[in-house]
């Protein structure tokens, strides 16, 4: 079992691995391999069924951080059916984070010309709360800014930034999280942000994996200060995987397998073993498609990496402008 840990200096205690839900609430999504893992079947009940199989598999497992958004499809709702069927112990309850800010528009369509719609205005806020709120009544824990950008202008509405501390008064905790080149500069706006005095954001959630680690002193800095740290991505959808054959990925891949047989681990367990290692992070997201890959993934949890494993990661590392532009170019599947 894992322990859990507190979640910055929130009442929350999590466990250091927690399961995210994108690969799961919907037919398309951009990990590399999404239409092998669902076997073809999008019916909504198969699709409830997988996902409710997962989350016993993490319970069981001993995750306890869950995380969801409303774009995930029916994310919420397969997370809130598998909720509501549970008879938790009150010292053992699971923490749960969802997400505003992006529409799903995808319609269940794995090809639809758009899968989600950014809106970061006060009307979505308040529809998305109220959906949320219906899925996941008082499991809801933290509810987070959908890749909050300077661009966005979320940061500056004060219409919104009000409601968010709102909804903070009334109980849960208010995050938001990252996307992109610029996680840093939009981290350090967000720390400035206070209401009445009082900093609005509880937690960050961002990237940040063996790929594009550019954002791990400035998370370090939010720990510090006091924010809860999630991190996401850390299998770069699926790149710091042996799904990855892309040619150009070949020596990088090679260097990953050779240090991962050192630990007689998978390239998986590795890429989640070097950010458990991050002091600052309190829960790092596995976004696991099937039980086999999260199992996998937990065999982190026995890694100890070496000065010399850590010479060797460290090398991996792409310019953050690199690493978004490949991500950009992932094909929804
Ligand atoms: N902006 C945001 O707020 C934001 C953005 C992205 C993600 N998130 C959160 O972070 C979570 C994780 O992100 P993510 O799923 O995009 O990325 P991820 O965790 O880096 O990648 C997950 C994918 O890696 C592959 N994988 C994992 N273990 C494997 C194994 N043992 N063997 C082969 N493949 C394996 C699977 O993809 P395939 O099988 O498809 O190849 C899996 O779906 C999400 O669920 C979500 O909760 C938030």
């Amino acid at each position: 079992m894992m322990m859990r840990r507190p979640l910055g200096h929130t009442s929350q205690r999590v466990t250091p691995i927690g399961m995210g839900l994108a690969a799961l609430g919907r037919p398309g999504y951009i990990t590399l391999g999404h239409a092998a893992d669902l076997q073809g079947d999008y019916s909504i009940a198969a699709m409830q069924a997988h996902t409710h199989a997962m989350l016993d598999f993490a319970w069981d497992a001993g995750i306890r951080y869950f995380d969801a958004a409303r774009s995930y499809g029916r994310a919420e709702e397969f997370l809130g059916t598998w909720l509501a069927g549970h008879s938790f112990d009150a010292d053992d309850l699971p923490v749960i984070g969802s997400k505003w800010g992006y529409a799903y528009t995808a319609g269940w369509n794995v090809e639809a010309e758009q899968h989600e719609v950014k809106d970061h205005t006060l009307p979505l806020l308040q529809r998305q709360w109220q959906e949320s709120q219906k899925e996941l009544g008082s499991f809801l824990n933290l509810y987070q800014i959908h890749s909050a950008t300077l661009e966005s202008g979320v940061l500056s509405r004060a219409e919104v930034l009000a409601e968010l501390a709102a909804i903070k008064q009334r109980g849960t905790l208010i995050g938001l999280s990252l996307s992109g080149a610029n996680q840093n500069e939009v981290l350090a706006v967000a720390l400035e942000v206070t209401i009445e005095g009082l900093r609005l954001f509880d937690t960050v959630q961002a990237t940040w994996n063996l790929l594009e680690p550019s954002c791990g002193p400035m998370l370090q800095s939010a720990r510090e200060r006091g924010l809860g740290v999630i991190i996401k991505e850390v299998f770069a959808n699926g790149r710091l995987t042996t799904r990855n054959q892309e040619p150009g990925f070949a020596p990088q891949l090679a260097r990953l397998t050779a240090i991962a047989k050192r630990h007689a681990a998978t390239i998986d367990a590795l890429a989640l073993a070097a950010a458990l290692a991050q002091p600052w992070a309190d829960v790092t997201l596995s976004g696991a498609a099937t039980p086999k890959q999260l199992q996998s993934n937990l065999a982190a949890l026995q890694i100890a990496l070496t000065p010399a494993d850590w010479e060797e990661l460290n090398s991996l590392a792409e310019s953050p402008q690199t690493y978004w532009a490949t991500r950009s170019r992932l094909a929804w599947n």
